[in-house]
């Protein structure tokens, strides 16, 4: 396995293993990897004969008040972990690399990337959407991998991908827990110990929501009102967004119908952490 910080470099690689005739499969991430993100990585590698894995902490997507500063990285830690999943290329730029000083354009989306996340993040999706567009201009691959843990990213590269032609199978990848239900998330590491029980709240919203669905519940209503009340019994958690949308368009649902999403983002203390389900009815 291979790391570089260079596009330069990635390109000449991409190249010579489009000249053998070799697939390509990409996995975007910004570090401090999971087994959620291993997930990805062999998925990617089952299924294509290459797989390149970035390893970038993208300035751009987080907000002025955010943690781009302590947001964790371990760059050893990830080498080991992609080169176990089968990896053969690590893309991990500096800031410079990706960003010249006088850089001005952007990839900007409507309506998608307006909802849940996006209110709370005006500018996250148009930085993910600008460095995942960057990134498969830089790596062309054939397939490039996204976790439903981020269920409105998928949905907005999807349709970033639908609305400017890119040629690109974008492939969703199952949401990876943690024993006792906790999605799995680089963010889990900003929590202490009362935190990270109290975080459990997350999985139970969302599998007392998916519960009252399988059991037959249609109302949107009824099911969000069961979710923020179990919710709003632990003291430590803040409701950042409960809703149910369509999956596909992000937009609200009164009654679940078709490919529904019912999202949640809630603060444990300072941690802001998110997590959903998806189903089709
Ligand atoms: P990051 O948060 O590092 O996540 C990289 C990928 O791993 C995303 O597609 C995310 O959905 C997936 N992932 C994270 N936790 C997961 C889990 N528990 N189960 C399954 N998949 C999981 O998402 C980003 O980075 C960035 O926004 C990026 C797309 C790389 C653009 O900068």
């Amino acid at each position: 396995m291979e790391i570089t910080g260079k596009i330069d470099e990635v390109r000449k690689q991409v190249k010579e293993w489009r000249r053998q005739g070799l697939s390509i499969g990409l996995v975007p991430t910004m570090g401090y990897l999971h087994e959620g993100h291993k997930s990805l990585i062999d998925r990617a590698a089952a299924e294509n004969d290459r797989v390149v894995v970035s390893d970038f902490v993208n300035p751009i997507q987080f907000g002025v008040n955010e943690d781009l500063a302590t947001y964790p990285r371990d760059i050893e830690a990830d080498k080991k972990l992609c080169s176990q999943a089968g990896a053969d290329l690590i893309f991990h730029p500096q800031p410079e690399e990706m960003y010249a000083p006088d850089f001005s354009t952007y990839v900007e989306m409507q309506k998608v990337s307006e909802r849940l996340c996006g209110k709370t993040r005006p500018t996250h999706f148009r930085g993910v959407c600008t460095v995942v567009c960057k990134l498969f201009h830089i790596v062309m691959p054939d397939r490039a991998y996204f976790g439903q843990k981020d269920a409105q990213q998928l949905a907005v590269i999807r349709r970033m991908v639908r609305d400017l032609d890119m040629d690109i199978q974008i492939v969703g990848c199952p949401i990876i827990r943690e024993e006792d239900g906790l999605a799995k998330s680089s963010r889990n590491t900003y929590l202490n110990s009362e935190e990270r029980k109290a975080a459990l709240v997350l999985s139970k919203a969302v599998f007392c929501g998916e519960d009252l669905m399988k059991k037959g519940e249609r109302d949107a209503n009824t099911i969000l009102t069961a979710m923020r009340n179990l919710i709003e019994g632990e003291p430590l958690a803040k409701i950042d967004y409960v809703e149910m949308v369509d999956a596909d368009r992000i937009e609200p649902l009164t009654k679940a119908e078709g490919r529904v999403l019912t999202a949640l983002a809630v603060y444990i203390g300072n941690t802001r952490l998110i997590d959903n389900f998806i189903m089709e009815v």
